[in-house]
């Protein structure tokens, strides 16, 4: 069993919990995600590792309350357990030796583009932070992002906070003011594809994380596969970093949405149950 000992509500669907798990609070490395099950009988899911801390023995994994098993984990609070906790997975972000990146976090995605962004900053890597969020009031991390880049840059898609548009608007402008040769980017699929196919021209080094239906997390049950430069990989074993330009985005979002009638009818029965 695993205690949650930290929880905030960073807007009306976005949670970050902090959970005792010394074991992978010692060992993960950013980029790499843990497999929750909140009890026995419950879904596993994969969550990445939004932030740690090695000497308290604490992991944080912050998610959208979207369907059935993450609004119940969204619902648990200080003190509770989770049943399982197992990480850290996957392999870890390889950032090589950049001198200049850009970090773009889309939406909940921030959660996982600022451990990026934390790590090349404390690699003293001169680090610009583009995130985007489609209206003010669902806009997350900003404090913690302004700590751990050079420039912090935040769009809306309504215009309400920040620059009104998709972070590509920024992102463009940036790279053909200055060089830069990383961009690390996370968030929904078009924005990561988006992304790609801009720095694709400028040919810049450009890693997305990808986040298809997982089950076991450990290579076996096939469902995480994607397709990478024309070959097939599994997520959660071979990444869940790619090289952005090599990424097959069409058919990650359609299989992305094979389950989408089931999680609807799962979501109904948590709301029925919530109502009594
Ligand atoms: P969202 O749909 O509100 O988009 C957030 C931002 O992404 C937008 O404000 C915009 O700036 C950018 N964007 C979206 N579409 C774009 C396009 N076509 N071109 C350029 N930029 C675009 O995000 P949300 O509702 O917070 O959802 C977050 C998404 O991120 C979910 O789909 C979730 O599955 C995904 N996600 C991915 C990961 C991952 O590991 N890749 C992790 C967490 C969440
Ligand atoms: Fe089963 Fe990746 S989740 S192979």
């Amino acid at each position: 069993m695993y205690k949650i000992t930290e929880k905030k509500v960073l807007n009306e669907q976005v949670t970050s919990l902090t959970i005792e798990a010394p074991f992978i609070a010692r060992k993960v490395k950013p980029g790499q995600f843990v497999i929750v099950r909140i009890d026995e009988k419950g879904e596993r899911i994969p969550l990445t590792v939004a932030d740690f801390d090695g000497e308290k023995g604490t992991v944080s994994i912050i998610f959208q309350a979207v369907g059935y098993t993450t609004k119940k984990l969204a619902a648990l609070s200080i003190g509770d357990f989770v049943a399982d906790c197992v990480g850290p997975l996957g392999l870890p972000t390889e950032f090589g030796n950049p001198k200049r990146a850009i970090v773009i976090g889309g939406g909940v995605g921030c959660a996982i583009a600022y451990p990026q962004a934390k790590a090349l900053h404390n690699m003293g890597v001169k680090t610009d932070v583009i995130v985007g969020f489609r209206s003010k009031n669902i806009v997350i991390l900003e404090d913690e992002m302004r700590k751990v880049c050079d420039n912090y840059y935040v769009t809306t898609d309504d215009g309400t906070y920040g620059e009104k548009g998709f972070v590509t608007n920024v992102l463009k402008r940036l790279i053909s003011a200055e060089k830069y040769d990383l961009v690390i980017a996370i968030g929904p699929i078009p924005m990561m594809k988006f992304v790609s196919l801009t720095t694709k021209e400028s040919g810049i080094k450009t890693i997305v994380s990808l986040n298809p239906i997982m089950i076991d997390g450990t290579g076996m049950c096939g469902g995480c596969r994607v397709t990478v430069g024309g070959e097939t990989k599994f997520a959660c074993v071979d990444g869940p970093d790619f090289d952005g330009h090599l990424v097959d985005y069409d058919s990650l979002m359609s299989r992305n949405g094979f389950y989408r009638e089931e999680e609807a009818e799962h979501a109904c029965r948590l709301g029925a149950y919530n109502n009594g």
